[in-house]
Protein backbone atom coordinates (compact mmCIF):
# COMPACT_ATOMS: atom_id res chain seq x y z
CA UNK A 1 0.00 0.00 0.00
CA UNK A 2 0.89 3.63 -0.89
CA UNK A 3 0.61 6.99 0.36
CA UNK A 4 -0.68 9.37 -1.64
CA UNK A 5 -2.04 13.32 -1.94
CA UNK A 6 -4.64 14.73 -3.64
CA UNK A 7 -5.64 18.08 -4.13
CA UNK A 8 -9.41 18.63 -6.35
CA UNK A 9 -10.11 15.53 -4.31
CA UNK A 10 -14.05 16.09 -4.37
CA UNK A 11 -14.92 16.63 -7.88
CA UNK A 12 -14.11 16.04 -11.44
CA UNK A 13 -10.42 14.50 -12.55
CA UNK A 14 -9.19 14.57 -8.84
CA UNK A 15 -12.17 12.81 -7.62
CA UNK A 16 -11.85 9.67 -10.11
CA UNK A 17 -7.97 9.61 -9.64
CA UNK A 18 -9.21 9.25 -5.35
CA UNK A 19 -11.56 6.52 -6.98
CA UNK A 20 -8.69 4.85 -8.44
CA UNK A 21 -6.29 4.82 -6.09
CA UNK A 22 -8.37 3.92 -2.81
CA UNK A 23 -9.95 0.51 -5.59
CA UNK A 24 -6.01 -0.22 -5.97
CA UNK A 25 -5.48 -0.57 -1.92
CA UNK A 26 -4.05 2.39 -1.64
CA UNK A 27 -4.61 5.54 0.77
CA UNK A 28 -5.04 8.63 -0.05
CA UNK A 29 -5.33 11.76 1.85
CA UNK A 30 -7.35 14.29 -0.05
CA UNK A 31 -7.59 17.75 -0.01
CA UNK A 32 -10.19 20.21 -0.64
CA UNK A 33 -12.49 23.16 -0.02
CA UNK A 34 -14.81 21.00 1.43
CA UNK A 35 -15.24 17.10 1.52
CA UNK A 36 -11.76 15.88 1.95
CA UNK A 37 -9.72 14.75 4.85
CA UNK A 38 -7.61 18.19 4.93
CA UNK A 39 -10.04 20.73 4.34
CA UNK A 40 -8.34 23.69 3.04
CA UNK A 41 -8.79 26.77 1.11
CA UNK A 42 -5.89 27.28 -1.88
CA UNK A 43 -6.73 30.10 -2.32
CA UNK A 44 -4.97 31.69 0.64
CA UNK A 45 -1.21 31.31 1.52
CA UNK A 46 -2.73 30.51 5.02
CA UNK A 47 -5.10 27.79 3.26
CA UNK A 48 -1.77 26.55 1.50
CA UNK A 49 0.49 26.38 4.51
CA UNK A 50 -2.58 24.88 6.35
CA UNK A 51 -2.90 21.69 3.55
CA UNK A 52 0.52 21.70 3.61
CA UNK A 53 1.21 20.98 7.29
CA UNK A 54 -2.13 19.10 7.65
CA UNK A 55 -0.71 16.36 5.17
CA UNK A 56 2.60 16.16 6.38
CA UNK A 57 1.04 15.58 9.52
CA UNK A 58 -1.10 12.65 8.03
CA UNK A 59 1.00 11.09 6.18
CA UNK A 60 3.48 10.82 8.63
CA UNK A 61 6.33 12.89 6.36
CA UNK A 62 6.70 9.90 3.79
CA UNK A 63 4.34 10.35 0.77
CA UNK A 64 4.54 7.75 -2.38
CA UNK A 65 2.89 10.45 -4.71
CA UNK A 66 1.39 13.32 -5.30
CA UNK A 67 -1.58 14.84 -8.06
CA UNK A 68 -2.21 18.48 -7.86
CA UNK A 69 -5.57 18.65 -9.31
CA UNK A 70 -7.23 21.52 -7.55
CA UNK A 71 -8.11 23.92 -10.28
CA UNK A 72 -10.37 26.62 -10.93
CA UNK A 73 -11.22 27.67 -14.45
CA UNK A 74 -12.11 31.08 -16.18
CA UNK A 75 -15.39 32.94 -15.27
CA UNK A 76 -16.56 36.48 -15.61
CA UNK A 77 -15.74 38.28 -12.54
CA UNK A 78 -13.30 40.97 -11.46
CA UNK A 79 -11.80 38.80 -8.38
CA UNK A 80 -11.55 35.52 -10.67
CA UNK A 81 -7.86 36.33 -12.13
CA UNK A 82 -6.51 36.49 -8.64
CA UNK A 83 -8.49 33.63 -7.68
CA UNK A 84 -7.53 31.42 -10.33
CA UNK A 85 -3.73 32.78 -10.05
CA UNK A 86 -3.55 31.80 -6.37
CA UNK A 87 -5.18 28.60 -6.77
CA UNK A 88 -4.24 26.91 -10.19
CA UNK A 89 -0.42 28.32 -9.65
CA UNK A 90 0.69 28.76 -5.62
CA UNK A 91 -1.91 26.05 -4.72
CA UNK A 92 0.53 23.93 -6.71
CA UNK A 93 3.83 25.31 -6.59
CA UNK A 94 3.72 26.23 -2.37
CA UNK A 95 2.12 22.66 -1.52
CA UNK A 96 4.72 20.52 -3.63
CA UNK A 97 7.63 22.32 -2.18
CA UNK A 98 6.45 22.16 1.04
CA UNK A 99 6.03 18.39 0.81
CA UNK A 100 9.66 17.79 -1.48
CA UNK A 101 11.11 16.01 1.89
CA UNK A 102 8.17 13.80 2.43
CA UNK A 103 8.06 12.78 -1.26
CA UNK A 104 12.05 12.48 -1.14
CA UNK A 105 11.40 10.18 1.97
CA UNK A 106 10.36 7.43 0.03
CA UNK A 107 12.68 7.39 -3.07
CA UNK A 108 10.51 6.97 -5.98
CA UNK A 109 8.08 9.23 -5.57
CA UNK A 110 5.85 10.41 -8.25
CA UNK A 111 3.99 13.74 -8.88
CA UNK A 112 1.36 14.93 -11.46
CA UNK A 113 0.34 18.20 -11.69
CA UNK A 114 -2.57 19.20 -14.30
CA UNK A 115 -1.52 21.58 -16.73
CA UNK A 116 -3.60 22.27 -19.69
CA UNK A 117 -3.73 22.08 -23.17
CA UNK A 118 -4.58 25.93 -22.87
CA UNK A 119 -1.05 26.08 -21.94
CA UNK A 120 -0.15 25.55 -26.13
CA UNK A 121 -3.15 26.71 -27.49
CA UNK A 122 -4.04 29.81 -26.20
CA UNK A 123 -2.81 32.93 -28.07
CA UNK A 124 -1.98 35.95 -26.67
CA UNK A 125 -0.65 34.63 -22.90
CA UNK A 126 1.55 37.43 -21.73
CA UNK A 127 4.82 36.12 -20.74
CA UNK A 128 5.31 38.92 -18.49
CA UNK A 129 2.96 37.26 -16.30
CA UNK A 130 4.43 34.28 -16.89
CA UNK A 131 7.79 35.41 -15.81
CA UNK A 132 6.28 37.60 -12.91
CA UNK A 133 4.82 34.25 -11.78
CA UNK A 134 7.50 31.72 -12.01
CA UNK A 135 9.51 34.97 -9.76
CA UNK A 136 6.87 34.59 -6.96
CA UNK A 137 4.93 37.79 -8.02
CA UNK A 138 1.24 37.24 -8.41
CA UNK A 139 0.44 41.41 -8.04
CA UNK A 140 2.67 41.66 -11.47
CA UNK A 141 1.29 39.05 -13.24
CA UNK A 142 -2.33 40.73 -12.76
CA UNK A 143 -1.09 43.78 -13.66
CA UNK A 144 0.08 42.01 -16.95
CA UNK A 145 -3.59 40.55 -17.16
CA UNK A 146 -5.51 43.32 -16.80
CA UNK A 147 -5.11 45.17 -20.09
CA UNK A 148 -7.41 41.97 -21.33
CA UNK A 149 -10.67 43.87 -19.91
CA UNK A 150 -13.09 41.35 -19.89
CA UNK A 151 -10.46 38.49 -21.48
CA UNK A 152 -8.25 38.93 -17.99
CA UNK A 153 -9.99 35.84 -16.54
CA UNK A 154 -8.99 33.49 -19.67
CA UNK A 155 -5.34 34.73 -19.77
CA UNK A 156 -5.33 34.01 -15.65
CA UNK A 157 -5.84 30.57 -16.63
CA UNK A 158 -3.39 30.11 -19.44
CA UNK A 159 -1.04 31.81 -17.47
CA UNK A 160 -1.20 29.89 -14.61
CA UNK A 161 -0.80 26.91 -16.50
CA UNK A 162 2.06 27.95 -18.60
CA UNK A 163 3.60 28.81 -15.24
CA UNK A 164 2.60 26.02 -13.63
CA UNK A 165 4.22 23.79 -16.42
CA UNK A 166 7.25 25.66 -16.54
CA UNK A 167 7.78 25.74 -12.94
CA UNK A 168 7.35 21.05 -13.14
CA UNK A 169 9.60 21.47 -15.86
CA UNK A 170 12.24 23.82 -14.18
CA UNK A 171 12.16 21.56 -10.84
CA UNK A 172 11.99 17.87 -12.37
CA UNK A 173 15.70 17.95 -13.66
CA UNK A 174 17.43 19.52 -10.23
CA UNK A 175 18.99 17.30 -8.15
CA UNK A 176 16.80 17.93 -5.39
CA UNK A 177 14.13 16.39 -7.05
CA UNK A 178 15.36 13.95 -9.61
CA UNK A 179 18.22 12.65 -7.51
CA UNK A 180 15.85 12.21 -4.93
CA UNK A 181 13.95 9.86 -6.51
CA UNK A 182 10.98 12.52 -7.29
CA UNK A 183 9.65 11.91 -10.62
CA UNK A 184 7.73 15.49 -11.81
CA UNK A 185 5.50 15.48 -14.49
CA UNK A 186 2.50 17.26 -16.02
CA UNK A 187 -0.76 16.58 -17.73
CA UNK A 188 -2.34 18.67 -20.08
CA UNK A 189 -6.04 18.03 -20.69
CA UNK A 190 -8.32 19.07 -22.96
CA UNK A 191 -11.80 19.77 -22.73
CA UNK A 192 -13.08 17.08 -19.95
CA UNK A 193 -16.69 17.04 -18.88
CA UNK A 194 -16.31 17.46 -15.70
CA UNK A 195 -18.30 20.30 -13.23
CA UNK A 196 -15.45 22.42 -14.27
CA UNK A 197 -16.37 22.73 -18.06
CA UNK A 198 -19.90 22.47 -17.27
CA UNK A 199 -19.93 25.85 -15.78
CA UNK A 200 -17.68 26.99 -18.51
CA UNK A 201 -20.89 25.79 -20.74
CA UNK A 202 -23.44 27.44 -18.53
CA UNK A 203 -21.66 30.71 -19.50
CA UNK A 204 -22.52 32.06 -23.04
CA UNK A 205 -19.35 33.76 -23.72
CA UNK A 206 -17.58 30.34 -22.66
CA UNK A 207 -19.46 28.09 -23.92
CA UNK A 208 -18.84 30.03 -27.48
CA UNK A 209 -15.04 30.30 -26.60
CA UNK A 210 -14.94 26.28 -25.60
CA UNK A 211 -17.23 25.70 -29.17
CA UNK A 212 -14.87 27.23 -31.32
CA UNK A 213 -11.84 25.66 -30.05
CA UNK A 214 -11.54 22.15 -32.54
CA UNK A 215 -11.62 18.85 -31.02
CA UNK A 216 -11.11 16.33 -34.16
CA UNK A 217 -11.69 12.98 -31.50
CA UNK A 218 -15.15 15.04 -31.60
CA UNK A 219 -16.93 15.55 -28.26
CA UNK A 220 -15.64 16.32 -24.88
CA UNK A 221 -13.32 13.93 -22.65
CA UNK A 222 -14.11 11.14 -19.84
CA UNK A 223 -12.78 12.38 -16.64
CA UNK A 224 -12.42 8.54 -15.93
CA UNK A 225 -9.94 8.31 -18.79
CA UNK A 226 -7.88 11.10 -17.64
CA UNK A 227 -7.42 9.52 -14.66
CA UNK A 228 -6.30 6.29 -16.02
CA UNK A 229 -3.29 7.76 -17.50
CA UNK A 230 -2.78 9.66 -13.99
CA UNK A 231 -2.60 6.67 -12.77
CA UNK A 232 -0.16 5.19 -15.30
CA UNK A 233 2.11 8.26 -14.58
CA UNK A 234 2.22 7.27 -10.99
CA UNK A 235 3.53 3.81 -11.36
CA UNK A 236 6.78 2.54 -12.45
CA UNK A 237 6.18 3.15 -16.29
CA UNK A 238 7.07 6.59 -15.14
CA UNK A 239 10.52 5.81 -13.39
CA UNK A 240 12.29 7.64 -16.63
CA UNK A 241 9.61 10.06 -17.07
CA UNK A 242 11.03 13.14 -15.61
CA UNK A 243 9.70 16.90 -16.60
CA UNK A 244 7.37 15.49 -18.87
CA UNK A 245 3.82 17.01 -20.15
CA UNK A 246 0.98 14.44 -21.72
CA UNK A 247 -1.47 16.32 -23.75
CA UNK A 248 -4.80 14.01 -24.18
CA UNK A 249 -7.23 16.59 -25.41
CA UNK A 250 -8.81 14.43 -28.56
CA UNK A 251 -5.70 16.45 -30.90
CA UNK A 252 -6.50 19.76 -30.36
CA UNK A 253 -3.17 20.87 -29.71
CA UNK A 254 -2.21 18.67 -32.56
CA UNK A 255 -5.01 20.90 -34.89
CA UNK A 256 -2.94 23.95 -33.89
CA UNK A 257 0.80 22.65 -33.67
CA UNK A 258 1.25 19.78 -35.59
CA UNK A 259 4.03 21.35 -36.99
CA UNK A 260 5.93 23.09 -33.92
CA UNK A 261 7.43 20.15 -32.50
P1 LIG B 1 -13.51 20.35 -11.00
O1 LIG B 1 -14.09 21.70 -10.83
O2 LIG B 1 -14.42 19.20 -11.23
O3 LIG B 1 -12.56 20.01 -9.75
C1 LIG B 1 -11.66 20.94 -9.25
C2 LIG B 1 -11.56 20.79 -7.76
O4 LIG B 1 -10.68 21.83 -7.28
C3 LIG B 1 -12.91 20.95 -7.02
O5 LIG B 1 -13.17 19.86 -6.17
C4 LIG B 1 -12.74 22.25 -6.26
O6 LIG B 1 -13.45 22.29 -5.02
C5 LIG B 1 -11.22 22.29 -6.06
N1 LIG B 1 -10.83 23.66 -5.74
C6 LIG B 1 -11.14 24.78 -6.45
N2 LIG B 1 -10.76 25.88 -5.77
C7 LIG B 1 -10.19 25.44 -4.61
C8 LIG B 1 -9.63 26.10 -3.49
N3 LIG B 1 -9.60 27.44 -3.40
N4 LIG B 1 -9.12 25.35 -2.49
C9 LIG B 1 -9.18 23.99 -2.54
N5 LIG B 1 -9.73 23.31 -3.58
C10 LIG B 1 -10.23 24.03 -4.60
O7 LIG B 1 -12.43 20.48 -12.18
P2 LIG B 1 -11.68 19.44 -13.13
O8 LIG B 1 -12.14 19.70 -14.48
O9 LIG B 1 -11.68 18.08 -12.57
O10 LIG B 1 -10.20 20.06 -13.05
C11 LIG B 1 -9.07 19.42 -12.49
C12 LIG B 1 -7.84 20.11 -13.03
O11 LIG B 1 -7.76 19.92 -14.44
C13 LIG B 1 -7.83 21.63 -12.82
O12 LIG B 1 -6.52 22.03 -12.46
C14 LIG B 1 -8.19 22.18 -14.18
O13 LIG B 1 -7.66 23.47 -14.39
C15 LIG B 1 -7.56 21.15 -15.09
N6 LIG B 1 -8.12 21.10 -16.44
C16 LIG B 1 -9.46 20.85 -16.63
C17 LIG B 1 -9.98 20.78 -17.91
C18 LIG B 1 -11.40 20.46 -18.19
O14 LIG B 1 -11.85 20.60 -19.34
N7 LIG B 1 -12.18 19.99 -17.25
C19 LIG B 1 -9.12 21.03 -19.08
C20 LIG B 1 -7.73 21.25 -18.75
C21 LIG B 1 -7.26 21.29 -17.49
Amino acid sequence: MAVYAVTGSASGMGAAVVERLTAAGHRVVTVDIAEADVVADLSTPEGRRDATEKVLAACGGRLDGAVLAAGLGPAPGRERPSLITQVNYFGVVELLQGWREALAATGDAKVVVFSSNSSTTMPLVPSRAVAALLAGDAERALKAYRMFGKGAPAMAYGGSKVAVTRWVRRRAVEPEWVRAGIRLNAIAPGAVLTPLLERQLATPEEAKAIRSFPVPAGGYGDPGLLADWVIHMLGPAADFMVGSVVVVDGGTDAWFRADDW
